[in-house]
């Protein structure tokens, strides 16, 4: 893939999103949620690819799996005016329709074709099909971490705005009470990563996000994490029990693990 690719692509992104906006202020404050995420993701892949030392082609390629990760979610939220895949359409195998529908990948390599479209339908899967080969695999992996750090930026937004600038299609509807799960803390202490199943409240769902740091391909991915202090606001932001201490103590350990290593490699 040539920079004139990613500059093509770029600017099909920009026309396809912008065919999205909407005189509907709730619309079209989720469609920019879409748009800003995708500029972020693109920068942090960036971030995260040559942090891990890819080659520059690598990391155009890489880019454009970011560009189009969630080209689904324009047509997803017009369609259900939601981002929950469970209550309406499964967002990366509509992205990778929409590219296929599109032609927009023709002028490049077979291969690369292939990569980008898998990339984007399998981002979004809740763990990375095995028989994939390794090359997608590797893709995979920069745009899951890419697309998990940005949507701590997202998550940490939309609590810290006022209800009313709130983008609503962010909300999981679950209530805001001071409960959290048992089995969200025992994820969090097994380092394990916790399920959209079990999410009964609020503090549930912010402790699934941060179990999503035990789920970083890259040790790239988890400085990108310290560095925009996305761990700590979203512990700030829940209730300073016991057990809660103790089990983001684990979760802290881990972080500064992988950042060791960082160092050493
Ligand atoms: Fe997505």
């Amino acid at each position: 893939m040539t920079q004139d690719d990613l500059t093509y692509f770029r600017s099909w992104f920009a026309d396809y999103s912008r065919s999205y906006y909407s005189a509907d202020k709730e619309d079209q404050k989720n469609i920019l949620l879409k748009v800003e995420h995708t500029e972020h993701v693109c920068r942090n892949i960036v971030a995260i690819a040559r942090g891990s030392s890819l080659s520059e082609d690598q990391v155009r390629l890489a880019e454009a799996v970011a560009l189009f990760h969630d080209v689904g979610r324009f047509r997803q939220y017009m369609k259900y005016k939601t981002f929950r895949d469970a209550v309406s359409i499964n967002h990366g195998l509509l992205g990778s329709k929409i590219l296929i529908e599109e032609n927009l990948l023709q002028r490049l390599p077979g291969d690369e074709q292939q990569l980008i479209i898998q990339a984007v339908k399998f981002h979004n899967a809740f763990a990375i099909p095995a028989m994939l080969p390794g090359d997608i695999i590797l893709f995979l992996k920069l745009i899951r971490d890419a697309d998990k750090v940005d949507i701590f930026r997202v998550f940490i937004k939309y609590y810290e705005s006022p209800q009313e600038e709130r983008a609503s299609a962010t909300a999981f509807s679950v209530p805001d009470t001071p409960e959290y799960s048992a089995v969200m803390i025992s994820c969090i202490k097994n380092r394990k990563v916790a399920s959209y199943a079990n999410i009964r409240t609020e503090n549930d769902f912010k402790l699934m996000k941060l179990s999503w740091v035990y789920d970083m391909h890259f040790n790239e991915s988890v400085r990108l994490l310290v560095e925009g202090d996305y761990v700590n606001s979203i512990i700030n932001k829940l209730p300073q029990t016991r057990e809660i201490c103790s089990a983001v103590t684990v979760l802290r350990d881990y972080v500064s693990e992988r950042l060791k290593n960082e160092e050493q490699t």
